[in-house]
């Protein structure tokens, strides 16, 4: 079959995404972005400095996923335990630094027909970020391509609390809990990402074997995908090598994967 290469790849991205099959691309892929004060560290510099080289970062895994059709793309951009325990000063340099890629960024997103949208405790934000926030939103609203979430102040422990209490008022509402059907979709409805599909993939940059309470919920069937690269040096040739593994494996959903089945003697499915 003919591939063809979309428009704005480079020679490199365009070498792995001719090894990819443009049919079963992930419809959502979930980042969590990691390794920006290693980065820094072993250049001598400051950790809001591997931060700063962290957008750039952000700015080519997008434009890249936006031109191969990503339908949904995540980002954990600040974890709700990032304010608790990071200094007050670089609390604000990561505040400093996303108001002004909102700003930036907003012309590029509309060219690439982006549509932003955010998780997380919006409302305990400072006020001038919420307000930046609110402005990209709208600027973006009407885009019908990919649709850009920033993790911001999310916590997937967090966000499991606040749909609980969602049902729970939703219920009250009608008539009390006993008059409301609680099943998994329910819980999926009233969760901060109602308007995503679960990821298909999560990536990790730096190495790290963790979920650090990121979309506890939506990434049970998740492929995950661990790469050493640190975040400031990700770029979309990375994301795409992402993609490349993500198709190399089998997912089963919990049923059997096809070899199992055409054996007469199949064992019973197995979870994953
Ligand atoms: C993790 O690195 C990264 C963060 C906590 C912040 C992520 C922010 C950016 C990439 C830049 C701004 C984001 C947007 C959306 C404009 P770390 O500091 O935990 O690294 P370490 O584990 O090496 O110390």
């Amino acid at each position: 079959m003919q591939v063809t290469v979309p428009a704005g790849l480079d020679r490199k991205e365009a070498e792995v995404y001719l090894r990819l099959d443009p049919a079963r691309l992930p419809k959502h892929i979930a980042i969590i972005m990691d390794g920006n004060g290693r980065w820094a560290r072993r250049r001598h510099l400051p950790r809001v400095a591997g931060h700063r080289a962290g957008v750039a970062s952000v700015r080519s895994t997008v434009e890249t996923a936006a031109r191969v059709k990503i339908p949904s793309l995540t980002l954990y951009a600040f974890s709700e335990e990032n304010w608790k325990k990071r200094p007050r000063s670089e609390v604000d340099f990561l505040m400093g630094l996303l108001s002004r890629y909102l700003k930036q960024e907003v012309p590029t997103l509309n060219k690439n027909n982006i549509r932003l949208e955010y998780i997380g405790r919006q409302h305990e934000l400072p006020k001038p970020v919420q307000e930046k926030m609110d402005w990209a939103k709208e600027a973006t609203a009407k885009n019908t391509g990919m649709v850009l979430t920033l993790a911001l102040n999310y916590s997937a422990r967090a966000e499991l609390v606040d749909a609980f209490r969602s049902i729970v008022n939703a219920a009250a509402l009608n008539g009390g809990l006993e008059h409301v059907k609680i099943d998994e979709d329910a819980v999926s409805r009233h969760l901060y990402t109602r308007h995503l599909p679960d990821p298909d993939l999560v990536i990790r940059t730096s190495g790290e074997m963790r979920l650090s309470n990121f979309l506890l919920w939506q990434l049970a069937y998740a492929e995950i995908y661990v790469t050493p690269t640190l975040w400031p040096e990700f770029r979309g040739v990375h994301l795409l090598e992402g993609i490349a593994e993500f198709q190399k494996r089998e997912r089963r959903y919990g049923g059997l994967n096809h070899e199992d089945t055409s054996h007469p003697h199949a064992a019973k499915a197995v979870r994953g």
